[in-house]
């Protein structure tokens, strides 16, 4: 009797501590890292009117009795980029929530948002080569996917076909995370693919390449021939039975922040088609940029879900069949910093960190967590806390990130109106919002459900 009760605790214990081994050994997490925009002349007591890189005058023209409170706080400020205080808050909280991801993604701009006078290709280099120190420092060990971003260069935006002194540079800076095969594509147009193990394939593209502002690529169909590279890896990585995780800075489509387009038109639809021919093995797509919390549908067949302005409602798109389903899903995380750039009308953001949490057998991604922290109150305590702010999978009522998942979660969102004023809110990591009103409502629905050039304006006549 007293054998048998011991060995049934004993077996109790295999069991459950099993299932604790194969839980951990099923969910993989992955840091993302983005938008971090460090500033290396951040002054606290500076004038948020200068970036806070510079102490106020005596001229200034803010009301006196407000000086204190606008000057800027060590933990940061809303005017201006991430001080020296937020960026280590920033890693010491990663390092304590998870200090051994599977892996890190890192998709750029390191770099402070200054006029291109005050910056040079020195001070490009030294905030790339400081991140990369940063990241290596609190995760000894663990491998690191990177991208470029448009501020990842001098002058800002404009990234051309390498071999130049850029990619050159990103090329040796990098070399600790890749092999040599991918430092050859590196120096030539700062992209590359890199098997994480057998089965899981990371691509990250320098989509700097299509991004509206960088001048540098426009007369041209295929920069660096990035594109039929990524047919070519693509094909390749099916026939090897391997998914595919996408990374870059910039995503395609309609960025509700800035209200624009972020790739030039040549390249928008094309980008998105060459991933919708190989919907079976891409897992997902995660970008930075945008500096909001979003995420974005494409299709296989987008010649078949160009939205109609006859449409007259939304039960068409409801009624579309299997292979007008969403085939994608992109995932943009929104920044470190909480700079609002004061020549857009668009809200600052509370700093951000995610996490995403995968299945190491099917590499399916199963959740992200959405960690913030509260600006406004950590410069009243003049501390930083950090928080999460909601669980992908709890916010958006699925059991995976998916796309067709992502698609029923955007029907969710279309059809209740809570939904959407809570996605709108964290849009700006719960900054406070004047609301969503109708137009902008339709704009964020299309942003999501149609990222392509052709058809986008429809979509917002039909809605
Ligand atoms: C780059 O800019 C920094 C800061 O303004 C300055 O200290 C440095 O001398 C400059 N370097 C070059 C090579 O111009
Ligand atoms: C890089 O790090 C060094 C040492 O901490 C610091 O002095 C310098 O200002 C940093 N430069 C940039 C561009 O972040
Ligand atoms: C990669 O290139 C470096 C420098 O050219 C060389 O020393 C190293 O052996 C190469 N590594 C492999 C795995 O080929
Ligand atoms: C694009 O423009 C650049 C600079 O103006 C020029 O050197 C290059 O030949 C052009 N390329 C094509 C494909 O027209
Ligand atoms: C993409 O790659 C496949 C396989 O190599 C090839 O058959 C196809 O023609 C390529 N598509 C384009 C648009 O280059
Ligand atoms: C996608 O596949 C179709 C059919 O194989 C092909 O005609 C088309 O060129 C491909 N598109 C791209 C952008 O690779
Ligand atoms: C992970 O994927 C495997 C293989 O498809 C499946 O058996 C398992 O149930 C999945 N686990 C989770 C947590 O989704
Ligand atoms: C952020 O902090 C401010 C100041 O303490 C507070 O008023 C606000 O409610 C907080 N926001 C959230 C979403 O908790």
């Amino acid at each position: 009797m007293k054998f048998n009760y011991l060995l049934f605790i004993l077996l109790y214990i295999l069991i459950t501590s099993n299932t604790i081994l194969s839980q951990k050994l099923l969910n993989g997490n992955i840091w993302h890292i983005t938008d971090t925009h460090f500033d290396f002349s951040y002054q606290p007591g500076g004038d948020p009117d200068d970036m806070c890189r510079i102490y106020k005058s005596s001229h200034h023209k803010g009301e006196d009795h407000d000086k204190d409170t606008q000057s800027a706080s060590p933990v940061g400020n809303y005017r201006c980029d991430t001080s020296y205080q937020l960026l280590i808050s920033a890693f010491e909280e990663m390092a304590k929530i998870e200090p051994n991801p599977d892996f890190i993604i890192w998709t750029g701009d390191d770099v402070p948002h200054l006029d291109n006078s005050e910056l040079n290709q020195s001070l490009i280099i030294q905030s790339i080569v400081n991140m990369t120190d940063l990241i290596q420092y609190y995760f000894p060990g663990v491998r690191v996917f990177p991208s470029i971003g448009n501020h990842d260069s001098y002058p800002q935006h404009q990234i051309a076909v390498g071999p130049n002194w850029l990619l050159n540079q990103v090329a040796e800076i990098w070399s600790p995370f890749l092999s040599n095969d991918s430092l050859e594509t590196v120096k030539v147009g700062g992209y590359y693919s890199e098997l994480f193990e057998p089965g899981l394939r990371i691509v990250s593209l320098n989509t700097v390449f299509y991004y509206t502002q960088n001048k540098q690529c426009t007369n041209q169909s295929d920069p660096a021939g990035q594109l039929a590279w990524l047919n070519e890896t693509l094909s390749m990585a099916r026939q090897n039975q391997e998914k595919v995780l996408v990374i870059a800075h910039v995503a395609p489509g309609y960025c509700v922040k800035y209200s624009v387009f972020n790739f030039h038109f040549q390249f928008n639809d094309i980008y998105l088609e060459t991933f919708g021919n190989y919907s079976d093995i891409i897992i997902a797509h995660i970008y930075g940029h945008e500096h909001t919390d979003n995420y974005r549908l494409y299709y296989s067949q987008p010649s078949s879900v160009v939205i109609q302005p006859e449409w007259d409602e939304i039960d068409q798109f409801l009624a579309m069949t299997k292979q007008q389903m969403p085939s994608g899903v992109m995932f943009m995380s929104p920044s470190l910093t909480p700079y609002m750039d004061p020549y857009v009308p668009a809200l600052p953001n509370n700093p951000s960190l995610r996490m995403f949490q995968y299945n190491t057998t099917s590499y399916q991604l199963l959740d992200y967590l959405q960690f913030w922290s509260n600006l406004t109150d950590n410069i009243m305590t003049n501390q930083i806390n950090w928080m999460l702010e909601y669980k992908a999978k709890d916010f958006y009522h699925v059991e995976a990130l998916d796309p067709i998942s992502m698609y029923e979660a955007y029907l969710l969102i279309e059809n209740t109106e809570e939904m959407l004023d809570i996605y709108h809110y964290y849009n700006s990591v719960s900054y406070p919002t004047k609301g969503c009103d109708e137009i902008c409502r339709k704009i964020q629905l299309c942003s999501m459900r149609h990222p392509y050039s052709k058809g986008f304006e429809g979509c917002l006549v039909v809605l």
